[in-house]
C-alpha cells in the first residue's frame, strides 16, 4: 500500500499562480490573493522502512517523522506539502502524473530506481516543473552502481548526504525557487 498524507494548508501571499491546486480560492485583502504553492514529496523503494533499514547509512529517523517534519517546515515556509511513498515504479510513475497541474515542485528520492528507472525520468519531464532530487546518504562515497541517476540531468539540482535535513533542505530550495518564479 503506498503511503499518502496531505499538509495541512499552507498560505504565502506573495506566492504566484505556481502550483496552485484547482479550485483555490482568491480572497480580498489588499488587493492581494491568498495563494497555496504545492509541493509533492515522492519517496521511493525501501524507504518505508527508515528508521530500522540500515541506520548507519539512513539514520534513525522514520519515514512518518520526516513527513511530519516536512508539512512543519512546509508551514513555515507557506507551502503545502503532500508526501507519497511507493514501493512500485509503475505507483511513482502515475503519482508524479496526477501531479501535473497540480504541484509547483516536486522533490523525489527514487532510491533503488534512482539507478535505473527512464520511466521516472520520463514522468518528471513530463510534469514540466522544478524538480528536486534527494538522496539520504551521498551516493558518491558508495557503490559505483549508485554514481549513475537517469534523473540527474533533468532535475533543477540535487541534495544528498544530509540524512533526513537533505529533505529539508530540498524543501527549502523549493520554496525559494517558487517564490522567485512568482516574482
Ligand atoms: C538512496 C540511495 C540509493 O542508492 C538507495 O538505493 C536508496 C536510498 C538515498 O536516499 O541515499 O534506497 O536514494
Amino acid at each position: 500500500m503506498p503511503l499518502e498524507s496531505g499538509g495541512g494548508v499552507g498560505f504565502n501571499a506573495a506566492m504566484g499562480s505556481v502550483g496552485m491546486p484547482k479550485g483555490s480560492k482568491s480572497v480580498p485583502g489588499a488587493g492581494r490573493r491568498q495563494q497555496t504553492a504545492n509541493v509533492l514529496v515522492i519517496h521511493g523503494p525501501n524507504l518505508n522502512l527508515l528508521g530500522e533499514r540500515e541506520p548507519e547509512i539512513y539514520g534513525r529517523t522514520t519515514l512518518a517523522d520526516i513527513d511530519r517534519q516536512l508539512r512543519e517546515l512546509g508551514d513555515e515556509l507557506g507551502v503545502t506539502v503532500e508526501t507519497f511513498q511507493s514501493n512500485s515504479e509503475g505507483a511513482i510513475v502515475d503519482r508524479i502524473q496526477q501531479a501535473r497541474g497540480k504541484a509547483g515542485a516536486l522533490l523525489i528520492n527514487p532510491a533503488g530506481y534512482t539507478h535505473t528507472s527512464v520511466a521516472i525520468r520520463d514522468a518528471v519531464q513530463a510534469l514540466a516543473v522544478p524538480v528536486i532530487e534527494v538522496h539520504l546518504s551521498n551516493v558518491y562515497r558508495r557503490e559505483p552502481f549508485r554514481h549513475h541517476s537517469t534523473l540527474a540531468d533533468v532535475a533543477h539540482g540535487r541534495i544528498m548526504g544530509f540524512g533526513a535535513d537533505s529533505y529539508l533542505l530540498a524543501l527549502r530550495a523549493a520554496a525559494g525557487l517558487l517564490q522567485s518564479a512568482a516574482k
